[in-house]
């Protein structure tokens, strides 16, 4: 753990489709909402728009779209007027997250392609995805972007930490997580960078700052440069 593993988890394989990945998803869904994920994203994001009353939010990585729903839910209820956007590199993925908020647009595209660029947007999230990238790809994977954005990058990841990984084994055993997330979770712990990692990965983006968070979780938080 003194270093960040690099080797692939199963859901980093787009092909993959069918029960056994709709479980993961549902899955990751429930770990997001209930280790506070979903939450801390929300609180960063409404502190983002501050008192903006149209909202475009674009998801890179965005799974089964729980993070994004859960933005929709919290910016309507403030009674402003939401758009979001989610992209993932699996259709079937895609599809599924489709499904499950069908008022929100999602995309197949592979985000590290880079050729890739957002839409423009109010804010760029990605939860538990920039890990999937070395220090120099993260670095210019958010500088790429940061020109489309016009009030803030939200990135939400993890911390890199024995204690981490050790509670994580508790927890999956104490939820039943399937074999699948189970391993993945551990993969996706020692892939993550600790907060001094991240910092220094970001170092050279004009306007970033990571933020510590409970529950082994920190946010990369970036300001925008598109004008509102
Ligand atoms: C660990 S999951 C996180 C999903 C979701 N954001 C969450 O917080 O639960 C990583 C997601 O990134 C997607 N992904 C991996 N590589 C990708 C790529 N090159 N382009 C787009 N999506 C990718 C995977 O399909 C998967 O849905």
């Amino acid at each position: 753990m003194t270093e960040r593993a690099r080797q692939p988890e199963r859901l980093d394989d787009l092909t993959v489709s069918g029960p056994e990945l709709e479980r993961t998803l549902h899955e990751l869904s429930r770990l997001n909402a209930w280790l506070g994920n979903a939450k801390a994203v929300v609180r960063a994001v409404r502190t983002a728009v501050g008192d903006a009353q149209e909202v475009h939010i674009v998801d890179v990585g965005c799974g089964a779209g729980d993070v994004l729903q859960a933005l929709g839910e919290a910016l309507c209820l403030d009674g402003r007027t939401v758009r979001l956007t989610g992209f993932d590199g699996n259709p079937s993925t895609v599809a599924f997250a489709q499904a499950q908020l069908p008022s929100a647009t999602f995309q197949v595209a592979d985000v590290m392609d880079p050729d890739f660029r957002i839409p423009t947007c109010d804010v760029m999230v990605s939860s538990h995805f920039l890990y999937h990238l070395s220090d120099e790809e993260a670095a210019e994977f958010i500088t790429r972007n940061t020109p489309l954005v016009r009030r803030e990058i939200v990135v939400s990841e993890l911390v890199r930490s024995r204690l981490a990984n050790l509670g994580f084994s508790c927890l999956s055993m104490a939820l039943r997580t399937s074999p699948w997330v189970r391993a993945d979770g551990h993969l996706a712990i020692q892939r993550a960078w600790t907060q001094a990692e991240l910092q220094a990965a970001m170092a050279g983006v004009p306007g970033a700052s990571v933020h510590r968070m409970g529950l082994f979780r920190q946010l990369l938080r970036v300001v925008g440069t598109l004008p509102t």
